[in-house]
This record gives C-alpha cells, structure tokens and sequence, in this order.
C-alpha cells in the first residue's frame, strides 16, 4: 500500500507501539490522525514528526467513542490504514478483578476496536480498499494464570480479526492480527498501577498461589532481554506497506518458546507445560 495521500489512524498514539507506529506511518507519507487520552503527549509528537493529526479520545466511554466516530465518518478522505492499537492490561486472579474493572477493559481493548472498525469500513469499501491491523498479544492464544481478565480481551480480538479478514477480503480489504510478545513501554507500569496491590487485597488461600506464579514467571522473564516497541511499529509498518501481508505477524520473547508449544501441542499437553512453567505444577493449598 501506498502512504502517500493516504489516512491512517493510530489508536493509543501517545505512547509505546502506537507512538512509534503513528510515527513511521507519518514518515511514509501517511496523513496519521493520532488518538488517545493524553492530549499534551499527541501536540508534542504532532511537533516532532510532520504528518501526525492529534485527535482526543477516551475510549473507555461509550459517549466520547461515539464522538469521536462521528467525526471519523465526517471525513473528506476516508480512513484506509487502521491500526486499533490503544490498550491495556489489569492482573490478577479472577476473584480479585471487579466486574466493573473488566467491563472499562473490554471498552478500551475490544468494543473501541469494534466501534472504529464499524466507523471507518463504510470508506474503506467505497474504495474497495483498506488495511486493519488490530494488536493482540501472544495472550491472544494462551494465558496466564492470574492474567484471564486481560487475556480475555485478546481472544475476542483474535476471534473478530479472525472473521473480519474472510468478511473483507472481497471488497480488498485486508485484516491483520499483530501478536508481540513482551515490549518495552509503558505497558507494565500502566497494569501495575490499575492493578494495584494484590497480595494486600486477596483472600489469604489465594497467597501461595499468587507467591508460586510470582516466581515461576519471574524465571520466564529471568535474564530475558526485553524489545522496545520499534520492533512490533515495524512489523505493521511491513504489514500495512506489503501488497500480500501475512493474516498474523508475532514478534518479541516467547513467541517462539510459548506461543509456538500452543500450536504444536494439544489442550492437555499445553496446560502441563504452562502449569509448569509457571510454577503451578503440583501446588495444593
Ligand atoms: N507492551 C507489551 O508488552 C504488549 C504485549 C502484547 C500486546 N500489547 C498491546 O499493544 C498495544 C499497545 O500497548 P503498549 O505496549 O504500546 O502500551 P502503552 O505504552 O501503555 O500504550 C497504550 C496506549 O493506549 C492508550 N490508551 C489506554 N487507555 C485508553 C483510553 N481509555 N482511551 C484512549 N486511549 C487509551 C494510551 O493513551 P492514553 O493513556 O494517553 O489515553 C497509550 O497511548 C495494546 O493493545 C497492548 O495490549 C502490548
């Protein structure tokens, strides 16, 4: 595809994969609308790169997505690169997540996606083109353990990417999933703060197994170099740019060790392995 007098649109563009997505984009010609909360942050990229069009957004309300759509919809030029991108993660086991915490993720990681994706498809098909990257995660196909509300939301990212890309390819719109592993930004410190602390909230029966988890994925994470986000940015930049992109693109650690024993092995076999190496194998409280 090419960027030249195209529109992207960039959610979660204030930080992370998004900020250096919408940036590459901006440099390969795209005009990149750039949403999310932090409007300071988007003027100050805006500054930087030429190209980037801050827009704010809080897709965690229904109302302001809703907004925010309209004026997608009002578009001269249509949307033609989509990349849902904005999200974020809360831990914890289920006991310890409110409905309430779960819905406002759902709205951000999954019915935001939607609501954009129904707002920009009505100009991608009056083109008869278009290119949708939605960011999963490597916890679009396993979880976890502590980590199913999260998770969550990307299986049902990964189950809507999945039916969109048959849905759209006759009109030669294509729809790709994005799968990092682990990146370097603010992610983590984002699902520290929300998630708060939970060995001081939990039910004590829950400690043992929140204290064996703990370990068992601080050994995963154990002298693991971590990338930072240009690596997933330039792996959409390739999806978006190729004339044939691949459905998926997975990158970063575990994609290979975790990700790749999801394929390989069946249900079974892949709940031994992970209890395993999460810590879990054997633990009775
Ligand atoms: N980093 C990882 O390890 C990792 C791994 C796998 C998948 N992912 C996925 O990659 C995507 C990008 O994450 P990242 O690592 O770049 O994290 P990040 O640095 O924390 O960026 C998240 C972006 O989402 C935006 N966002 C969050 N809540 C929002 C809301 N209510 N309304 C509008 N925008 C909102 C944030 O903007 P504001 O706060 O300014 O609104 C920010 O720009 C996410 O979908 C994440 O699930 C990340």
């Amino acid at each position: 595809m090419e960027g030249k007098g195209q529109i992207a649109l960039v959610t979660g563009a204030s930080s992370g994969i998004g900020r250096e997505t919408a940036t590459r984009l901006a440099e390969n010609g795209f005009e990149v609308i750039a949403a999310a909360r932090r409007m300071d942050r988007l003027e100050e990229l805006s500054d930087q790169v030429q190209g980037i069009n801050p827009r704010q957004v809080d897709l965690s309300q229904p109302e302001d997505v809703e907004a925010f759509c309209k004026y997608l919809s009002g578009l001269d030029e249509p949307v033609t690169a989509l990349i849902n991108n904005a999200g974020y993660s809360l831990r914890g086991a289920l006991e310890d997540v409110s409905l309430e915490a779960l819905r406002r993720m759902f709205e951000v990681n999954f019915f935001s996606l939607i609501r954009v994706t129904q707002a920009c498809l009505p100009g991608m098909r009056r083109l008869r083109k278009g290119t949708i990257v939605n960011l999963s995660s490597i916890v679009g196909k396993f979880t976890f353990p502590m980590s199913g509300p999260y998770a969550s939301t990307k299986y049902a990212v990964e189950a809507i990417t999945d039916a969109l890309r048959m849905e759209l390819r006759p009109f030669g719109i294509r729809v790709i999933g994005i799968r990092p592993g682990p990146i370097v930004t603010e992610f983590n410190d984002v699902a520290n703060e929300l998630t708060g602390d939970l060995m001081a909230r939990t039910d004590p029966d829950y400690k043992p197994i929140y204290q064996a988890s703990g370990a068992g994925v601080g050994k995963l994470f154990a002298g693991l170099t971590v990338p930072g986000p240009e690596l997933i940015s330039d792996l959409i930049l390739e999806a978006v740019m190729s004339d044939a992109p691949k459905a998926v693109y997975a990158a970063g650690p575990f994609t290979e060790e975790i990700l790749g024993e999801r394929t390989r092995l069946d249900d079974d076999a892949f709940d031994r392995f992970l209890t395993e190496k999460t810590g879990l194998a054997g633990l009775t409280v």
